[in-house]
């Protein structure tokens, strides 16, 4: 099913953005994970190889993976809330997560994921409604989100954020992003 869905995208004609992507970026890592992880949306990188998380960020976000102890390709199933790169790397639209959030929803589905790691506030604002600031929800369980009972969706911050913040001191965005990827681990049962 996700396969069709896949294939679906890399057809998909619904926003402008399929005028200039080089490549769909679809999902990276296995669709048995208890950890789902939704990004922005694709970058230079991502549009070249087709997976999500393969530039500097994910380079980045690698690294914090290892030290929570988490496995990419065994623990995660990674997406974006939107599967082609918008030019210059802006922001998604409404208007282009509108016409990409059937796929988005039918990759949940199919995951049934215990966890949702919601990477950064794009991808946060897809799922609550209200104004909220990313650095005060981040590491914060929500397990009420309308048509999602039962999965605990958790919101971190960026790594394109913490590129821009060195300090690993205790309460700094480096050392947070640790502590909730670590509570991330132990709240899927990993
Ligand atoms: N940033 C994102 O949000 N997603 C990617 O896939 C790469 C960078």
């Amino acid at each position: 099913m996700l396969e069709k869905l896949e294939k679906q995208a890399q057809s998909c004609t619904k926003c402008p953005l399929c005028a200039t992507r080089t490549n769909t970026v679809f999902f990276d890592g296995s669709s048995n994970a208890k950890i789902m992880l939704i990004g922005e949306a694709p970058g230079a990188d991502e549009d070249a190889l087709g997976k999500p998380f393969v530039g500097r960020a994910g380079k980045l976000l690698n690294e914090f993976l290892k030290m929570a102890d988490i496995d990419r390709q065994k623990d995660l199933y990674i997406t974006n809330t939107i599967k082609c790169r918008p030019p210059k790397n802006r922001k998604p639209e409404p208007a282009e997560k509108a016409a990409c959030e059937h796929f988005l929803k039918e990759q949940i589905k199919a995951i049934n994921p215990k966890v949702i790691i919601l990477c950064g506030a794009t991808a946060a604002e897809s799922f609550f409604d209200k104004k909220f600031q990313i650095t005060k929800i981040r590491g914060e369980i929500f397990d009420n989100v309308k048509g999602y009972e039962g999965i605990k969706f958790v919101p971190i911050l960026h790594p394109s954020y913490l590129l821009r913040k060195h300090s690993q001191d205790e309460g700094s965005p480096r050392d947070l992003t640790l502590k909730d990827l670590k509570m991330i681990k132990k709240t899927a049962l990993l």
